[in-house]
């Protein structure tokens, strides 16, 4: 299904989704660029990215603008975003491939292409505000196959919410206080779009139509705020093979989590 760029300006929707994202995380190019200063010292110039569960691409749009000799795989399941992503930034100069797959599926690392299997193993798998869609069972597997893809030397970065456990519940209070702070004043105060809104106003584009349609199909009534908690992703990684695995930028609890493999 290829919609044309005469039908939809995909920048537009590119920077709306960008708006609504910062309204929840005030700090999220922070947190991006905390991602790529671990990529400038720990990676040659030249590597190869995974950016899994991209949305429309936010990850490999900067990383591919800060490392001009890299190149990038970014992978997601939602055709909204993916349309959103390909029309505002194409191939980005062939440094650029979409790969439309779900995670949940057992197979999803053989989507990548046959160079990702195995000869050319990928240097770094990034990821922001994504893996709370997937259950505590289902990330693990996941952490188990990204051990098996990424390189000896190469890392694993997760940015987004890792709740603390409940036996700090002081810990918890205080960051979910700081969260809806946050809403607050993105929201409310500055009046900036949030994600129902956001969706409301997608639905209300006619040319979304269809893909809309195909997006109702995918995720059907599937839960998409498990949030494992921190300790959960740490012994995941560490059992799928990453040697050194820690937070690495934190406020409150949305976090880097580093691996290294
Ligand atoms: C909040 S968005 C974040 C997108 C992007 N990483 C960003 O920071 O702008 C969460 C993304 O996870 C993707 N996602 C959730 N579950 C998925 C799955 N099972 N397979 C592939 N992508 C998934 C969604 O489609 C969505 O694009």
């Amino acid at each position: 299904m290829t919609l044309t760029n005469a039908q939809v300006d995909w920048h537009h929707w590119l920077q709306r989704w960008d708006a609504q994202q910062s309204g929840y995380l005030p700090h999220r190019e922070e947190r991006f660029q905390a991602m790529f200063d671990v990529l400038e010292q720990v990676l040659p110039p030249t590597f190869v990215a995974i950016d899994l569960a991209c949305g429309p691409g936010a990850i490999s749009q900067r990383l591919l603008t800060r490392f001009p000799q890299a190149r990038c795989i970014a992978v997601d399941l939602d055709p909204v975003l993916l349309a959103i992503g390909r029309g505002a930034l194409g191939d980005m100069a062939g440094r650029l491939r979409w790969v439309e797959v779900d995670l949940m599926q057992e197979n999803w690392v053989q989507h990548l292409g046959e160079q990702h299997l195995g000869e050319q193993p990928v240097d770094a798998v990034l990821t922001t505000t994504a893996l709370h869609w997937l259950s505590s069972d289902r990330l693990v597997g996941l952490y188990q196959q990204l051990g098996a893809i990424v390189r000896p030397g190469g890392v694993f970065l997760n940015s987004d919410v890792l709740p603390f456990p409940s036996y700090l519940p002081t810990f918890t209070t205080l960051s979910k206080t700081m969260q809806s702070r946050q809403e607050q004043q993105a929201f409310e105060n500055q009046g900036g779009e949030n994600w129902e809104q956001w969706w409301q106003a997608v639905a209300d584009e006619p040319a979304f139509a269809s893909l809309l349609e195909v997006r109702k199909h995918r995720f059907g009534t599937r839960s998409t705020e498990f949030e494992p908690i921190l300790d959960v992703h740490e012994a995941g990684l560490r059992q799928a093979g990453f040697q050194e695995v820690g937070v690495i930028w934190q406020r409150f609890d949305d976090r880097i989590l580093l691996a290294v493999r």
